[in-house]
């Protein structure tokens, strides 16, 4: 075999009439100016050696190409484009083949359209995931694409991004064979092959137009499907960006086509949401990473798991673990308690197996990893424990005190806490580096986040374990320190606050949901708190009537699950503004001496806003967050902030922080101290820096 390098990532290795052009650019094999620029000059050089009939594009490593390098993304182009490359690919002039494992994503799968035909092994997939950057398949992929698979297959994988398993793709026409495991490039090989032999025309997917007509012979198509996702689409620019694409590759000849991808694709590349986006891709994979870690240090093994509580949040986290195998114990006071608990569990697996998302079998395995217990000694053999009883100090002390009787040596125990101080809950035991807080979101099952806050003894391989097991578990870790409500939680009531003293000034509860809502967040804070219940944390014995709140629970108009919270509900759970809300709001207003005023929407996302940027900035300050984007993506995954905006903190970069400090410092004149700007802000604004340089 003669090997061949054409840059620091790509090798030719020819033997006889055979070429493999072949990829090696760890961890992923992303399309780096060197690869493209390898590419390029392989294909230019096997496509004029006469030797050479059928030629293998293959990929060292865990992948095939997963996609453009996006950390070149804004910087300028060097060396050859995508386009070049794959037009070397296809018009080589002899069958090249794309051997696929791993994924082929991205501009990776742009380049295997590129080739004549695609082998891939079962366990590999394919995806054009750019939509997730905000961005289109700017290399050809809504051009050539739905030339293969057809308008309506081509618009869910681009507008969805999702990895379409081999099986399907193969299923689709979007893979041409399946080979065995291990048995890959022996399978392209064979495949080029046997083209050669066959004499095959080469395919060029861009000549193709059959599934083409087919839709346009459905011109309905692109407006249904628009309709069928605005839900999901609000607000994102880049699906439409996409469906405009496919529209393109449908309606335009092909290069006309491939002009105005290119042009989409710049525009989505300059503009705000793809730059949130992409900030959020490395965001969530630096948050896994703690800084300034002595050594290497190893995670703890966790093979099973024990839960003390099996209400709304043990049962939920109980989940996670029981999902992906992992044994669990759930630990109850009373079997009547313990019974509900197991029996939500079970109607959850059942309704998500109802909507065939997983198995009838799955749900039984999945119980079967679960077993409950009345005793708290059943910690014993576990080797992470979360605690989730009630909020209450006293309890959780009793609780831990237990545990550190109970549970083997280097045991991890953690508590679920969203607000009590872990160093306190830690104190009572006589391994407090073996205490950490592990905050799971509701619903637990559902939400990606995972807070893991280090308490002051905390050992390094705890956090490790901790960040481990929550990918493990398809979850985003992200490390605060101990701080009242932690960092999500925390900057929600400098939120929730400014609500709550907006509608005594002048709003309507209705008018700071809808300004919330339209910039972006699922819901505003009212439609949050009718969702939860209003009664939580909250009695009719300690009610002191003062706030709207109080006000509504005493009349028992305690949200959704009562018809009446801060709006109205219908039998459908449909809201209204409701004339009792207003009337208390109003009686409230007037009882303060609060002579109502009328507020702009613009005051009210600044008043809503500018405190959750300035708590951010004293969280960081103060140490309780290891990076800003570590907030911004608590913020994504907990609650619900728009991942096109990219989270708090980089949204208050956006719209300037000198901006934010000055209504800040307007807003501390007129109406005092919740508004004092942080010290960091102020220091950031002096030095003309971002919160990286905090
Ligand atoms: N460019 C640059 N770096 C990338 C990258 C890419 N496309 N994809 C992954 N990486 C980096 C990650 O940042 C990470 O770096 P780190 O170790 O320094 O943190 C490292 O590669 C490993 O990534 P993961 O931890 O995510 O590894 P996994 O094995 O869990 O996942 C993956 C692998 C499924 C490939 C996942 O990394 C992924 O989804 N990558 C992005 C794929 C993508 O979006 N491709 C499209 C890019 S846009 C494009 O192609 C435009 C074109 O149309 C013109
Ligand atoms: P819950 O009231 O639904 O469940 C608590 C369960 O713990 C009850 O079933 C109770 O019987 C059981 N329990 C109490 N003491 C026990 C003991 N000594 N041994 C065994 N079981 C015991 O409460 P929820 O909502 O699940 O909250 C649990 C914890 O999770 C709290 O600390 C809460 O702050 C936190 N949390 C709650 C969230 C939510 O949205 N509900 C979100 C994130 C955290």
């Amino acid at each position: 075999m003669l090997v061949t390098k054409f840059s620091d990532t790509v090798r030719l290795e020819t033997e006889g009439d055979l070429a493999v052009v072949r990829v090696d650019n760890p961890p992923v094999n992303a399309l780096s100016a060197d690869v493209r620029a390898g590419l390029k000059a392989a294909f230019d050089a096997v496509g004029a050696n006469a030797d050479i009939t059928a030629i293998v594009l293959a990929c060292d490593g865990r992948t095939f190409i997963a996609g453009a390098d996006i950390r070149e993304f804004g910087k300028p182009m060097q060396g050859p484009s995508l386009h070049d490359v794959e037009e070397a690919i296809e018009n080589v002039g002899k069958p090249v083949v794309a051997a696929i494992h791993g994924t082929a994503l991205g501009g990776g799968l742009e380049v295997a359209l590129a080739c004549h035909w695609r082998v891939a092994v079962p366990s590999a997939k394919c995806g054009l995931p750019e939509v997730k950057l905000g961005l289109l398949p700017g290399a050809g992929g809504t051009q050539r694409l739905p030339r293969l698979v057809g308008a309506e297959a081509a618009l869910k994988m681009v507008t969805g991004g999702d990895h379409v398993p081999a099986k399907k793709a193969h299923a689709m026409g979007l893979v041409d064979e399946l080979a065995d495991e291990g048995g890959l490039e022996a399978a392209a090989i064979a495949f080029a092959r046997k083209a050669v032999a066959e004499g095959k025309p080469l395919r060029r997917i861009r000549d193709m137009d059959e599934k083409l007509a087919e839709a346009r012979a459905n011109p309905g198509l692109f407006d249904e499907f628009r309709k069928a996702n605005a839900r999901k689409f609000r607000g994102f620019e880049a699906p439409e960006a996409n469906i405009k694409c496919i529209e393109a590759a449908v309606n335009l000849p092909f290069d006309e086509g491939m002009k105005f991808e290119r042009d989409a694709f710049m525009k989505l590349m300059t503009g705000s949401q793809s730059a949130a986006q992409r900030y959020v891709f490395f965001s969530e994979r630096e948050a896994a990473k703690i800084p300034n870690l002595d050594g290497d240090v190893k995670p703890r093994a966790i093979g099973k798991v024990a839960i003390i509580g099996a209400g709304t949040m043990g049962g939920g986290i109980a989940m996670n673990f029981a999902n992906v195998g992992i044994p669990v114990t759930i630990i109850e006071m009373k079997d009547e308690a313990l019974q509900r608990g197991l029996g939500v569990i079970r109607k959850n697996y059942e309704n998500t197996a109802a909507k065939g998302r997983i198995s009838a079998d799955d749900v039984e395995k999945r119980m079967g990893c679960l077993t409950g217990s009345l005793d708290l000694a059943s910690v014993a053999e576990a080797d992470l424990v979360i605690e989730a009883v009630f909020e209450n100090m006293d309890i959780k002390k009793e609780v831990f005190t237990k545990l550190d009787a109970l549970a083997k040596p280097g045991a991890i125990l953690a508590t679920n806490t969203s607000y009590l101080d872990v160093d306190e809950i830690a104190s009572v035991t006589k391994r407090p580096g073996d205490v950490l807080g592990l905050h799971f979101f509701s619903p637990a099952n559902v939400m990606r986040l995972l807070e893991i806050v280090r308490a002051e003894k905390t050992a390094s391989d705890v956090l490790v374990t901790a960040l481990d097991l929550a990918r493990k578990i398809g979850k985003v870790g992200v490390v605060a320190g101990v701080c009242h409500g932690f960092i999500g939680n925390r900057m929600l009531a400098a939120r929730q606050r400014e609500a709550q003293k907006l509608i005594l000034e002048g709003a309507m509860p209705w008018d700071v949901d809808r300004v919330l809502y339209d910039f972006g967040m699922p819901m505003g804070p009212f439609q949050m708190g009718d969702l939860a219940g209003l009664d939580i944390g909250w009695s009719k014995e300690t009610s002191k009537g003062e706030t709207v709140r109080d006000l509504l629970c005493e009349m028992d108009r305690r949200g959704q699950k009562t018809g009446a919270g801060f709006y109205d509900y219908d039998e459908k759970r449909v809201g209204s503004p409701s004339p009792v809300t207003e009337k208390i709001i109003l009686d409230l207003s007037a009882k303060a001496g609060i002579k109502r005023r009328s507020i702009s929407d613009e005051e009210i996302l600044e008043r809503c806003l500018y405190p959750m940027v300035n708590e951010g900035a004293k969280i960081l300050e103060e140490g309780k967050a290891y990076r800003a984007s570590d907030i911004d993506i608590v913020w994504i995954n907990g609650y619900g902030w728009p991942v096109y905006r990219g989270g708090p903190m980089f949204w208050g970069e956006l719209v300037g922080l000198d901006k934010v400090l000055k209504r800040m410092q307007e807003f501390e004149t007129t109406m005092g101290a919740d508004f004092k700007p942080s010290a960091l802000l102020e220091r950031l604004v002096r030095e003309g820096k971002g919160f990286s340089a905090a």
